[in-house]
């Protein structure tokens, strides 16, 4: 099968590699039909991870069953799923209670696994033709009889639509709510429709990118244009001085300054202070726990320098982690049938598996125009 392997920093290649294949009687096999390019793919690209060389990208996955394991009774030839980023069992401890982004199964010694990541378990991803899915039954979302037409939406199903609602729910997002939100990467974006989606009073979208923020306003969400650094500022005259009630990290660990430099702790310490006293954070852009290649001495150790004080007197409180994608995406798979979410408005760019260097070039360069890359490896 074709495959976008991992050579090193800032180099993927397509290429020929062994067809996957079913390991388990509880694995089903995907011929994979979309599958799109994440941030959370640029950490590995631009090789400040520790994944592997030769390892295959690819988390957010959505094709066609094409042979089941003997153990597997739901899910049957043909049909076409959509499968969490997270890989889990469904019957650990974490996963009995939803937090399947922490499963204890399926990557021993730590929690959670996934597909095509570093750090998150041996398994390969999906920006290929071929996908092994394990424990099938609990994984795939079998997709409602409109899957071809709206195959664009439902495969934001894999991550950053439930990615975005998780950071929603994390910082305790209700009707009526204010809500900042840093980064209109696809993250922040899906952060900002879950938000409206569930009736919040005003948005407010942070970033330097014109084309991103554009995006942001399409859906009803005010624009914070940062590039000259006045995005906490705008934000505080947005909120009669207070802050908002809510605020998302939607950047993660390496978030930048107006002039494009890296400081780690710029979102982190810009919500404390634009959320108001006693609101809620919720943290889904990527922290990890060492960074050997940062600049910053700390970031090397995975530390940041938090406003710990102003937090603390002004009684927030954070939510932080990987999605549970399963804890949403049947919801969400509904609000996208009845025809009343359309996530993929922030898709860019459809295209082969054969032009992913591309893709991967153009996408980590944030180049404007460049939001969000679906690939459909059969083209
Ligand atoms: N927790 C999870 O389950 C989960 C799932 C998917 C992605 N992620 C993570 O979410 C983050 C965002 O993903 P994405 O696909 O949207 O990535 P992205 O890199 O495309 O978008 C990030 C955006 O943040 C902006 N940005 C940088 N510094 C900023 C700052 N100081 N203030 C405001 N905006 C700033 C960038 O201009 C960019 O538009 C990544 O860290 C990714 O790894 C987490
Ligand atoms: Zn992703
Ligand atoms: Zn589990």
């Amino acid at each position: 099968m074709k495959a976008i392997v991992y050579k090193g920093p800032r180099d993927v290649v397509v290429k020929k590699v062994p067809d996957a294949k079913i390991k388990k009687a509880t694995d089903v096999l995907v011929k994979i039909t979309t599958t799109n390019i994440c941030g959370s793919d640029l950490h590995m690209y631009e090789g400040r991870t520790n994944m592997e060389p030769g390892r295959i990208f690819g988390h957010e996955n959505l094709g066609t069953v094409i042979e089941i394991g003997s153990a597997v009774d739901r899910v049957k030839r043909g049909d076409r799923v959509c499968m969490p980023f997270n890989i889990s069992c469904g019957f650990c401890e974490n996963c009995e209670r939803g937090l399947t982004g922490f499963c204890l199964t399926t990557n021993p010694g730590n929690a959670g696994a996934a597909y095509g990541f570093a750090g998150m378990g041996p398994y390969s991803g999906g920006q290929a033709e071929l996908l092994r899915v394990p424990y099938a039954d609990f994984n795939c979302l079998v997709l409602p009889p409109d899957a071809d037409e709206k195959e664009n939406d439902y495969v934001m199903l894999s991550d950053i639509f439930p990615t975005g609602y998780h950071a929603t729910e994390l910082a305790g997002v209700q009707a009526g709510d204010s809500v900042v939100i840093y980064g209109a990467g696809p993250v922040g974006l899906m952060a900002a429709y879950s938000s409206i989606i569930k009736g919040a009073g005003k948005v407010m979208v942070v970033d330097m990118h014109k084309d991103r923020l554009a995006l942001a306003e399409k859906i009803g969400a005010i624009a914070v244009n940062d590039s000259d650094g006045s995005g906490v500022e705008q934000v505080m005259a947005l909120t009669a001085g207070i802050g908002a009630d809510r605020g998302c990290e939607c950047v993660g660990y390496q978030c930048c300054d107006h002039k494009g430099h890296e400081v780690p702790n710029l979102t982190m310490n810009n919500l404390v202070k634009t959320v108001r006293p006693t609101g809620g954070i919720g943290v889904v852009g990527v922290f990890i726990p060492e960074d050997p290649h940062a600049k910053d001495k700390l970031a090397r150790q995975g530390q940041i320098a938090f406003d710990f004080g102003q937090f603390w007197i002004k009684g927030q409180h954070i939510g932080t982690g990987q999605a549970n994608v399963k804890a949403y995406n049947r919801k969400l798979c509904r609000l996208i049938a009845e025809g009343k979410a359309k996530p993929s408005f922030i898709i860019s760019h459809e295209l082969p598996l054969d032009r992913a260097v591309e893709a991967y070039e153009n996408f980590d360069a944030r180049k404007d125009g460049w939001t969000k890359v679906v690939l459909k490896p059969g083209h």
